[in-house]
């Protein structure tokens, strides 16, 4: 949409570090579940093109790919032993992750909320920032280590404590929309649009937590289509379509 040409607002900046924030279905690639490793590889090039091009990068990914916490809760299950369950997937992913990405020459981390030291770090949030500024990327697994909190939350309670510049958030579609794009084709995209805006428009680019929690550290989200090739690096250079939410 262009309620707003592109100008020096709408324009991503050189960032030094990023949050990249992709759901875990974005792994499962055409598959209806799990992991589909040419998807995995891909997704650890793309990362790949933005640490190259000297920015720091960390990743939080979600587990729709395996379990959900919220559907395994409506089916009967203790909401609790749900989300575990849901937080034990990202660790898959972020293992999954990790190794597509050491394959091709990426040195990652991989710290997780909860403690299982046999596999990963813990989360140390000083160990994580000096990962970054050697160029490591570090991989937050396992959410915020706590039930009732979505990997989106997650995503903006790390990049708030690793004083990232901005929120990535890689989805199926290149930006925020007036209405589902797949359901309406009059939907416009916004080129920018405010916190307060997706909030009281129920726009869901991220959970509502979220959402307050990147308005209050103001940390801009930076909606764009993770799915192709290339894209996180494009928009990274303020190059294609995208949307920025910010304050
Ligand atoms: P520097 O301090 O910059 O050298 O970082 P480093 O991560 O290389 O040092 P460290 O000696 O902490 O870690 C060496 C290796 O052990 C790395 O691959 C870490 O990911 C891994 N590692 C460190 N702590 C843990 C842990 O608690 N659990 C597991 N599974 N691996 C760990």
């Amino acid at each position: 949409m262009s309620e707003n040409a592109p100008n020096a607002v709408t324009q991503v900046k050189p960032f030094k570090r990023i949050m990249l924030k992709m759901s875990g279905e974005v792994l499962m690639g055409s598959n209806e579940y799990g992991l589909d490793p040419e998807t995995v590889n891909r997704v650890a090039e793309d990362i790949k093109e933005v640490v190259d091009a000297g920015t720091q990068v960390c990743v939080v990914v979600g587990a729709g790919n395996i379990f959900r916490g919220v559907a395994g809760a409506a089916s009967g299950m203790d909401r609790t032993t749900a989300d575990y369950m849901g937080m034990l997937g990202i660790v898959i992913n972020a293992l999954a992750l990790q190794n597509a990405l050491e394959h091709i020459g990426i040195q990652t981390r991989v710290q997780s909320g909860i403690r299982m030291d046999s596999i990963c770090e813990p989360y140390i949030r000083r160990k994580a920032m000096r990962h970054m500024e050697k160029g490591r990327v570090v991989i937050f697994a396992a959410g915020t280590g706590n039930p009732y909190f979505t990997s989106d939350t997650a995503g903006a309670l790390r990049a708030s404590e690793m004083d990232c510049d901005a929120i990535f958030k890689g989805t199926k579609v290149d930006g925020v929309y007036t209405a589902d794009p797949k359901k309406d084709k009059n939907a416009t995209r916004y080129d920018k649009i405010s916190f307060i805006d997706v909030l009281t428009k129920d726009l869901r680019v991220m959970d509502a937590t979220a959402i307050s929690l990147a308005r209050e550290n103001n940390i801009p989200i930076v909606v764009f289509d993770v799915q192709e090739k290339g894209n996180f690096a494009k928009v990274a250079r303020s190059e294609g379509s995208y949307t920025i939410v910010s304050n």
